[in-house]
């Protein structure tokens, strides 16, 4: 399904919301409404991001500071977008909850959830990518209602593709010269033939913490996974965005992604792109299907492949651990 005419920008949206005509209403919520906002945000979160990067080429300084370890990274840029995220999505729809990942991580109750809208924004994701202008960069935004997402947007502004689903609907890419098509996950049943993506919890490791040998255990099967797979898998990437990694197998770039300690902002937008495009998801356990506060995902283009994962892949507790680490 392709737009002959394409789309000059993410705010060009009347042929977006054409993909939505069978998206029913949720509650009181006009699907369409919810997209507009999703996309505006996007876009402007995007003119910023770009524009920061632009500005560095030419020789201005990235403001940055570390959060809980010195590879855990934000930046004046994160703060400033998800403001602006959160700014309009109250304007718009001022009875929604907000969690975003540098000003509202704390916590909604489950019952707050279960009743009604969250938005799940992560402003940038990729940071370290960001701050070395590496151009794997996403806005990720994410709707869930009755705590299951049901729309996600991720945009990465330095590449000009975006990705879209409404829960139902299916899932779509922008490309770059503005067509719009419908995206769907590739059909590789084997770990032998699968290009996987992964991260390393490199801030973990780097915490100072009294958790030493938490951290060392986390490393073992980091490690441990990585020689599976090299020694198994057709090759590994390490992206740098999660909602990216998402996307990448939701549209074939990629078979299959999984990671440890992820959270909710990182993923939320990525999973009903995925679910949409065909995908499949659980833990790295196996446990179906996946819940966006999971904190470890395995998603994959088949079952089968989730399943060979599954089996070959070491989960130990490894969440636990990391717990650990976060409360040292
Ligand atoms: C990170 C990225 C990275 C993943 C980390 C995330 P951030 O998000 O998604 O790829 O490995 O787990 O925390 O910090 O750049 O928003
Ligand atoms: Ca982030």
């Amino acid at each position: 399904m392709t737009n002959a005419n394409g789309l000059k920008h993410l705010s060009d949206l009347d042929l977006i919301y054409s993909y939505l005509v069978n998206a029913g209403k949720l509650g009181d919520l006009e699907p369409a409404n919810a997209l507009r906002c999703a996309l505006k945000c996007a876009h402007d979160a995007g003119v910023m991001i770009r524009n920061n990067v632009e500005g560095r080429a030419l020789g201005s300084e990235v403001n940055l500071n570390t959060k809980s370890s010195v590879a855990d990274l934000v930046t004046e840029t994160d703060v400033a977008v998800e403001k602006c995220i959160r700014a309009r999505i109250s304007q718009t729809f001022p009875s929604h909850m907000f969690v975003g990942e540098e000003t509202a991580n704390g916590e909604i109750s489950q019952s707050a959830r279960s009743a009604g809208f969250v938005w799940i924004i992560d402003p940038i994701d990729g940071t370290t990518n960001f701050v070395h202008a590496f151009p794997i960069v996403t806005v990720s935004i994410a709707l869930a209602y009755k705590d299951e997402s049901v729309m996600g947007v991720v945009y990465n502004p330095l590449t000009d593709e975006a990705w879209f689903a409404w829960k139902g609907c299916g899932a779509y890419m922008k490309r770059a010269c503005g067509s719009i098509v419908s995206i769907r996950t590739s059909t590789c049943t084997s770990v032998g033939s699968a290009l996987i993506s992964t991260g390393f919890g490199v801030a973990f490791l780097r915490r100072q913490t009294k958790a030493v040998s938490e951290q060392a255990k986390i490393l073992e099967i980091v490690s441990q996974n990585v020689k599976v797979l090299m020694t198994g898998a057709r090759d590994i990437r390490r992206i740098g965005s999660a909602a990216c990694d998402m996307c990448y197998v939701a549209m074939g770039r990629t078979d299959s992604y999984f990671e440890f300690g992820v959270r909710e902002w990182d993923i939320a937008a990525g999973l009903v792109i995925l679910h949409e495009a065909g995908g499949e998801s659980s833990t790295i356990r196996g446990a179906t299907p996946y819940s966006i506060r999971g904190r470890n995902v395995l998603v994959a283009d088949t079952n089968a492949l989730r399943v060979e994962l599954n089996s070959v892949l070491r989960e130990d507790n490894i969440i636990e651990l990391i717990e650990i680490v976060e409360s040292n």
